[in-house]
């Protein structure tokens, strides 16, 4: 049966002129089908590249809207149009505008994991691959970390000359991430390291041996000679880690490292997608004009 979907989404992908992108969240299945898998930096920055007129998008809505927004001449089409990242709704426009009143110099640097309306109001967007480096790189001192305050806080404190203002929205999945059931598989297995995306709170940053995007986890494990590896972050990852690296060993600290949104994709609506060419991405004119500024700044400064 999978094979015989498998057969049937490449049929339809040359019939389509489409490639299929995918975040390392999604199911390993889907993963597998993909033409290229990547962190949202790599996946952003990709979309650029294609010769190739329809992108079939494999991850959340924010994805695809960047997407799109970097290539308004193309069709974007999501695999589930529902998968959406809740932490891209944590924050509304009213509050940016009460930041700017209140710093006339303020940088309002937003995660990509936001709306394309909140990009229209930032100065710049970041990832978790090049934060560090796209705030250090803006004039300002003063930045509006926006939504993510668990990765502003890791940001901020590699950028100490900065002057930082936080926002409180946050990931689920990461944020259930508990430091007792990491120091508890670290009890375990105490010659393992601990890998942990900055999503996750400070306290799990705090002990992590290496903090990085899913893309960066997975480099770093595939380098390392260590041969044990506590992951923090979404399960998703073990599919490339396994694959990358089929002796050495990963370790899930719980059953919650599941994002719902991510595993909606699956191989029948990737093909359902080709089939019937939708559900498509649009974003409204007025609003894609602006929010693709600071999606453009953010693959200037992190290049
Ligand atoms: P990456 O940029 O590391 O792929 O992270 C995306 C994301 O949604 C993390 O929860
Ligand atoms: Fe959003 Fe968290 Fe899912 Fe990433 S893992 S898409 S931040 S809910």
């Amino acid at each position: 049966m999978e094979n015989e979907l498998v057969r049937e989404i490449a049929k339809w992908k040359e019939k389509r002129d489409a490639v299929i992108l995918a975040h390392y969240y999604v199911d390993g299945a889907v993963q597998e089908i993909a033409d290229y898998v990547g962190d949202s930096y790599y996946l952003a920055k990709i979309a650029t590249e294609l010769k190739e007129q329809v992108i079939i998008f494999c991850g959340v809505s924010f994805m695809g809207e960047s997407a799109k927004l970097l290539n308004p001449n193309k069709t974007v089409i999501m695999a589930d149009s529902s998968a959406d990242c809740p932490m891209a709704h944590m924050i509304d426009k009213e509050r940016i505008q009460e930041v700017r009143k209140e710093y006339s110099d303020v940088a309002v640097v937003c995660y990509v994991n936001s709306t394309a309306e909140i990009k229209a109001y930032s100065d710049i967007c970041v990832t978790s691959s090049n934060a560090v480096k796209v705030v250090k790189a803006i004039g300002q001192k003063n930045i509006f970390f926006i939504p993510d305050n668990n990765l502003g806080r890791y940001v901020s404190k590699m950028i100490p000359e900065k002057n930082f203002i936080f926002h409180d929205g946050f990931c689920h999945v990461h944020k259930s991430i508990h430091l007792d059931r990491v120091i508890e598989a670290k009890r375990v297995n105490p010659e393992a390291k601990v890998l942990a995306h900055p999503e996750c709170t400070k306290d799990v940053l705090n002990i992590a041996d290496y903090i990085g995007s899913t893309s960066e986890i997975i480099a770093y494990a595939t380098q390392s000679e260590c041969e044990k590896f506590i992951i923090c972050t979404e399960m998703g990852v073990f599919f490339e880690l396994m694959r990358k690296n089929p002796k050495k060993k990963f370790y899930s600290v719980g059953h919650r490292q599941f994002c719902p949104n991510m595993k909606k994709v699956t191989l029948e609506k990737v093909l359902g997608a080709l089939k019937e060419m939708g559900p498509e991405v649009l974003v409204d004119k007025s609003i894609s004009k602006k929010a693709v500024i600071p999606l453009q700044k953010m693959l200037e400064f992190a290049k």
